[in-house]
């Protein structure tokens, strides 16, 4: 009988293109959303690539009587949980609207989980967990810190995790994923920012569209190949990919301990180390490889044959030169490595975005 998983955020982007992964891997999914940030048109997508239409709840992670329900009359075997809001500017002007959805959300989701006697789960953490003066590439061991309340609503859920593995013995892992781009191949689904997108690559597709003017690259000076700022972006099929592989690992051996993550230099806040019972492991998902605001403009324009005029601005605050990620520990406990490149992935971004106009 196939295993049924329940994807919180089922219809936002990465939720989405993972539910695909999945039952195209022999898992049942079961997408849970409150369409705050995704549409219908996305399980219409899922449907045109699988020739079926997945379960869908329209319900919030907060509405505990929903979620109760939901637990109670279906049998999951595990969780991947991407529900949340995701804007870092947002999440600074409205702290508590991060804190009550992405924490609060999250406890009453968990607390039902625990009721029902669910406890595997797979977590959507972030690369921004890592805080600013660690030296690259960062490794699960780097630093840990945040400077804005997303980045604190990422954290406090990965400590909640850790916790729960220890008190009630769960099964956690926290994927921190790097910058996800790309799109289904199919040009079915993909990313759909509401309004002005805050990520560089939507930015510039938008304006590769004539949507918006120009890219606004903020800062030219960094410490970088071309002085614009460098990040990992890592094609979304690789990362739903790796939610089949941590989904894998987790259901294979639920009761066998992974291997304790025991960072070094200890990270201030996950110094103790995991109990022996602990099955609570963070992981990179990154490429490893860094691209350059500027480089991924000349991505856009060999992938949509236009010019994408930009103009250089001020560095924007908070941000940093250069992000990438070391994916040894991916390859090491899950097997999985990234098979797709930047370019493939601009590339499939350019024809959603332009399928889908
Ligand atoms: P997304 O906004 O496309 O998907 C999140 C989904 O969760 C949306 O469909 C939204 O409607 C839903 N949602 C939000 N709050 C909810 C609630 N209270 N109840 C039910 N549904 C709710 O974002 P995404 O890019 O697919 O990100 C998925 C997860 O990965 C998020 O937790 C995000 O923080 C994390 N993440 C994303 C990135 C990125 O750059 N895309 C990077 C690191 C981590
Ligand atoms: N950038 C521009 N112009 C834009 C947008 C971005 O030049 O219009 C630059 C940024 O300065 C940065 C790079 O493009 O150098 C990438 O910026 P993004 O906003 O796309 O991505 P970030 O790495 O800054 O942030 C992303 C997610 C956050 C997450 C963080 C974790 O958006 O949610 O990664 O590393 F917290």
């Amino acid at each position: 009988m196939k295993k049924t998983i329940l994807l919180t955020g089922g219809l936002g982007y990465i939720g989405s293109h993972t539910c695909v992964v999945l039952e195209q891997a022999g898992f049942r999914t079961v997408l849970l959303d409150n369409l705050s940030n995704s549409s219908l048109s996305s399980l219409d997508g899922i449907e045109r690539i699988l020739g079926y239409r997945p379960v869908f709840y329209d319900a919030d992670i907060r509405d505990r009587g929903a979620m109760a329900s939901l637990l109670k009359s279906n049998d999951f075997a595990g969780v991947i949980h991407f529900a949340g809001l995701k804007a870092v500017g947002e999440s600074v002007e409205s702290p508590f609207e991060y804190y009550n959805n992405n924490i609060q959300g999250s406890f009453v989701f968990f607390e039902e989980m625990e009721r029902t006697g669910l406890r595997n789960i797979v977590f959507s953490s972030s690369a921004t967990v890592y805080a600013a003066d660690n030296t690259l590439p960062l490794t699960e061991a780097s630093k840990l810190g945040t400077t804005n309340s997303y980045g604190t609503s990422k954290l406090t859920l990965e400590f909640v995790l850790r916790d729960l593995v220890s008190a009630k013995a769960w099964n956690a892992i926290a994927l921190r994923y790097f910058n996800p781009i790309g799109a289904h191949a199919s040009g079915y689904i993909g990313e759909r920012p509401k309004g002005v997108p805050n990520n560089l690559l939507p930015y510039i597709l938008d304006v590769a569209i004539g949507k918006r003017e120009r890219v606004g690259v903020y800062g030219d000076d960094y410490d970088t190949v071309d002085g614009t700022g460098v990040r990992d972006y890592i094609d979304v099929n690789d990362l739903a990919e790796a939610h089949l592989a941590a989904i894998q690992k987790l259901l294979a051996s639920p009761t066998t301990p992974l291997p304790v993550f025991s960072p070094s230099p200890p990270a201030p806040l996950l110094s103790e180390e995991m109990g022996a019972k602990s099955s609570f492991q963070a992981i990179n998902i990154g490429t490893g490889q860094g691209t350059s605001v500027l480089e991924m403009i000349e991505n856009v324009r060999l992938a949509s044959g236009k010019s994408i005029p930009y103009a250089i601005l001020a560095r924007r605050p908070g941000d940093l030169g250069s992000v990438y990620a070391d994916p040894s520990l991916a390859r090491e406990l899950l097997g999985w490595e990234v098979k797709r490149s930047v370019r493939e992935a601009v590339g499939s971004s350019w024809k959603f975005v332009h399928d889908n106009r």
